[in-house]
């Protein structure tokens, strides 16, 4: 099968297409034939090795664990281990791949657990894909700031991956939200459901006379002293910069969240594996709007 594979620690360039056996699966595991994977901060942050502790979880001189990047797919149930009875082959799938990755291939095999789940019925395989990081990721960190309905939330960093799902999960749990984001995507985080939008570019968005129950940085770019500032009493200040636990079930709640109609993905730019350092390139300039998909199989 065809697989983007990275032997070392760098640019794009490390990456690279190649020939390699099909996986098959363990007993607990899937197999799935990955039609779209994305490129999150997770995955050139792995490929680059940045920050440099992540050479104590991928080998500390070259990738050892990880050698096949892509954190999250959508695609269909080739095969079922002999232990597995939750899916069955030509089921639909969306899933994070968790510290395993392994995306960026034709083929991935993953353990049956919490973050897989059959793919939204009213979402293509590329909308699908980009859900599971930045979509889990914007649930947890709200969930453990305890948001609640009539929450104010402010959401810096707005128009990322984790911003754009943030918008809309806090709306749909009942909340108001100021979105913070620069002048080229206020349209976008409008449209999102942001009543309110700070341009960070024009606007110190800690001077804001408003006082808000939760601040989340959702792109881990403001301090906590700033956000803290404009808290209510007893309000919370949370970060992509720490990393809280994910709750069980929370992939099938973001999907009834979008079968619903709550919860969209927003796609950027798409590239193919053939073209899989581009993408990386621009998903690292930090100025992407939602989500860059990889299409292995184009709907
Ligand atoms: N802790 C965890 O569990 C976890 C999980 C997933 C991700 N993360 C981390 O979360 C961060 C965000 O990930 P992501 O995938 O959402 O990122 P992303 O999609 O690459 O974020 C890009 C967005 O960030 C905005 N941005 C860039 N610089 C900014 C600044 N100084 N102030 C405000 N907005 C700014 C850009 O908007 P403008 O062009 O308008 O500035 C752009 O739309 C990454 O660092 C990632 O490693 C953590």
């Amino acid at each position: 099968m065809k697989a983007v594979i990275y032997k070392k620690y760098g640019s794009p360039d490390v990456l690279q297409l190649s020939e390699i056996p099909k996986p098959v699966p363990k007993d607990n595991e899937v197999l799935i034939k990955v039609h779209a994977t994305t490129v999150t901060a997770g995955d050139w942050r792995l490929r680059k090795a940045d920050p440099f502790l992540a050479r104590i979880f991928n080998g500390l001189f070259r990738p050892t664990r990880v050698k096949i990047l892509g954190f999250e797919v959508a695609g269909v149930i080739e095969e079922t281990g002999s232990a597995v009875t939750a899916f069955k082959k030509g089921d639909p799938v969306f899933a994070s791949c968790g510290f395993r990755f392994g995306g960026y291939a034709e083929y991935t095999c993953l353990k049956v657990s919490d973050l897989i789940a059959v793919k939204p019925a009213n979402m293509r395989f590329e909308e699908a894909a980009a859900v599971p990081i930045g979509g889990l990721t914007a649930l947890r960190f709200l969930k453990h700031a305890g948001i609640k309905a009539g929450d104010k939330v402010l959401i810096y960093g707005a128009s990322g991956s984790v911003g754009s799902f943030a918008i809309q999960i806090a709306k749909a749990m009942g909340a108001a939200v100021t979105a913070v984001c620069s002048m080229a995507n206020l349209d976008l985080v409008k449209k999102l459901g942001a009543e309110q939008v700070i341009d960070y570019t024009r606007q110190d968005y800690s001077a804001v006379q408003e006082r808000f129950d939760i601040v989340f940085d959702a792109v881990g770019k403001t301090t906590s002293s700033a956000g803290k500032k404009i808290l209510k009493p007893g309000g919370r200040f949370v970060t992509v910069k720490k990393n809280p636990k994910s709750g069980k079930n929370d992939l099938l709640y973001l999907k009834e969240l979008i079968e619903a109609g709550k919860l969209i993905s927003v796609i950027d730019r798409r590239y193919t594996l053939e073209t899989i350092r581009e993408a990386h390139a621009y998903a690292e300039s930090f100025r992407k709007k939602g989500n860059v998909v990889v299409n292995i199989i184009p709907d």
